[in-house]
């Protein structure tokens, strides 16, 4: 074997030897973070949503967009440094109630489920940009986004609340 032979083994060698080595390592710290985390999941799925997760959505939507009723004209968005820091707080209970749902005990599956509360996580994150930025149009965007995957988690788990949902959130 001439010297670039040497080589090409040793990249082949590296190549195939070093994901296994993360692997490994990965599985290591996994095992090692199931045994030794504590979480407390005592609050369930219809407590997260009621008490954290539709709260937060709700001041997001309501500070998107604009309305117009008899009084007129109303543009929602806020118009503050202040007001956007809230709204942008908000959102991270978005971020962060993805990270809530796709906990051990809550999860419903490693599937779906995992989809779904990372999208939460995801659209939140642009939420919070959008507030960092005050753009008013990404903010309506992500808004639009948080609403595709609430209605898609619940249309796969729990199918009757999406009429509930609907109903509530239109009075
Ligand atoms: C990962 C899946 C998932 C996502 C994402 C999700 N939900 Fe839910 N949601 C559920 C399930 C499951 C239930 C039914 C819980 C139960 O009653 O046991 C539920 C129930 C609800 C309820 C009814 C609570 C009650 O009092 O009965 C509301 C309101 C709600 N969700 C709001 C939201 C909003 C708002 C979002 C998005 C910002 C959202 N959900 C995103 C899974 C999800």
């Amino acid at each position: 074997m001439n010297l670039d032979g040497v080589y090409q083994l040793r990249r082949l060698l590296f190549l195939l030897g070093f994901p296994l080595l993360v692997g490994c390592s990965n599985e290591q710290s996994e095992e090692l973070a199931a045994s030794e985390a504590v979480y407390n999941t005592q609050l369930d799925t219809q407590q997260i949503m009621s008490l954290v997760l539709e709260p937060a959505s709700d001041i997001l939507w309501d500070s998107a967009g604009w309305v117009m009723d008899a009084a007129g004209y109303e543009d929602l968005y806020p118009t503050t440094d202040e007001g956007w820091d809230f709204v942008r707080a908000q959102a991270a209970i978005v971020v962060e109630s993805g990270n809530m749902l796709a906990l051990p005990g809550r999860a419903e599956d490693n599937d779906a489920w995992m989809i779904y509360s990372e999208g939460l996580s995801e659209a939140g994150l642009l939420a919070m940009k959008a507030a960092a930025e005050q753009n008013e149009e990404d903010f309506f965007q992500a808004g639009a986004q948080l609403y595709s995957v609430c209605t898609a988690c619940h249309q796969a788990y729990n199918p009757d609340i999406n009429s509930r949902f609907v109903d509530g959130s239109s009075q």
